[in-house]
């Protein structure tokens, strides 16, 4: 007996003995779970529910890949909803201005929904003026996903496939794309974005979460302070298409290159926030190499909650919410006002099929596209 007691406390002290009845460890604790958010297309659509046991949840469906609820604590610990969104699938049927979406195939605008690949012309559905935003009338965030729910539960991880077939809003090639959501034990939610196609086309692909640090439904984001890692930004014209310039943000509002309140400049008077009806717009991301870059930082002064994002892509669009008009009812029954979420949508430049100077975003078959975001969270 006098041999054994060292010998329990030694493994104890390892962690190698579990003895029966005790609580599992919390490695194998489900950090995944789901249950039926509705149906869509005669598909079922899920909300699971991923959780790293520091605090943070994201509660993602498999309809558009939507980010319905993110918890992330605040200074002093206490958890709020900092995405905007809906309660039920049916509201995400009804109206959205993308809220937490992955967007594609072509997220953002292509000029006068069209462009020339290989010689021939293709014909996008036109749903933003002349132009095509976002992946046309049915995106990706209009679709119900495949989950792939091979990883354990224990995992917080959330895989989603969709199959865009040959033709889709008039982009060629059959296009399988991948998006894994992991929420990581640094406070991360990770992005990882994977996609191959049977015939040359183009492809951008982003995430559209609306955030507010200070939670979902409390007010404007004015406040919040915005550091954009970017020496330049791409112009764009009154129909918000780049304008093929690479503009220095060195004296303009577009500056953000030390941390800034949003409404410090949001209003003055500048042809650039006048087209986007504030802020709208691609930054050119200073980066070096091809692994993950800092992009952007925000944090928001009363709650104290800060985000860093991290991307391998060349751009990020800043949309400081600009079309929301308290038409969107949302989760708790909060109105969504005028500037009260904004994005940072990690991507490759708007127009690119159009403009041959931009980083060109052509994916052919043989090819593997990959790419990553992360949306990392701390307090302040
Ligand atoms: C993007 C666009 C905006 C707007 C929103 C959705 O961020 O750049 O102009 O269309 O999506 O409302």
């Amino acid at each position: 007996m006098t041999q054994i007691a060292p010998m329990l406390l030694s493994l104890l002290a390892t962690g190698s003995l579990i003895l029966a009845g005790c609580a599992q460890p919390s490695t194998n604790a489900p950090r995944r779970s789901r249950e039926l958010f509705g149906t869509v297309d005669g598909k079922q659509v899920f909300l699971y529910a991923l959780s790293n046991g520091k605090g943070m949840e994201a509660r993602i469906t498999n309809y558009g890949g939507i980010v319905v609820a993110l918890v992330v604590p605040d200074r002093a610990g206490k958890p709020g909803d900092i995405v905007l969104g809906y309660d039920s699938l049916s509201s995400y049927l009804k109206a959205t201005p993308y809220f937490g979406a992955i967007v594609g195939r072509y997220g953002n605008r292509i000029g006068k929904a069209r462009f020339t690949l290989d010689g021939k012309e293709y014909t996008l559905k036109a749903n933003d003026g002349a132009n095509t935003l976002h992946g046309g009338l049915k995106g990706f965030d209009k679709v119900v996903w495949e989950p792939d729910e091979s990883t354990p539960p224990s995992e917080p991880v959330l895989k989603l496939k969709y199959v865009s077939p040959d033709g889709e809003e008039g982009y060629p090639g059959t296009l399988t794309a991948t998006v894994t959501y992991t929420l990581t034990d640094s406070n991360e939610l990770r992005i990882d974005y994977s996609a191959t196609t049977d015939k040359p086309t183009v492809l951008n692909l982003t995430h559209h979460s609306y955030f507010n640090l200070a939670g979902a439904g409390s007010g404007d984001i004015l406040s919040h302070e915005l550091m954009l890692n970017a020496d330049r930004f791409t112009p764009i014209d009154s129909g918000l298409i780049p304008t093929g310039e690479l503009q220095s943000v060195e004296g303009t509002p577009m500056d953000f290159r030390t941390s800034t309140a949003i409404g410090a400049r949001i209003n003055a008077k500048d042809d650039q926030l006048r087209y986007g009806r504030g802020y709208d717009h691609n930054w050119v991301l200073n980066r070096t190499g091809n692994g993950l870059s800092l992009a952007a930082r925000v944090s928001e002064p009363a709650s104290g909650r800060a985000m860093e994002v991290w991307t391998t892509e060349p751009g990020i669009q800043f949309y400081s919410g600009n079309f929301l008009d308290g038409s969107n009812v949302g989760k708790g029954g909060k109105v969504y006002a005028y500037r009260t979420g904004l994005c940072l949508e990690t991507q490759h430049f708007p127009d690119s099929p159009n403009k041959p100077q931009f980083p060109s975003t052509v994916l052919k078959p043989g090819e593997k596209f990959t790419s990553t975001t992360v949306y990392k969270f701390m307090t302040r």
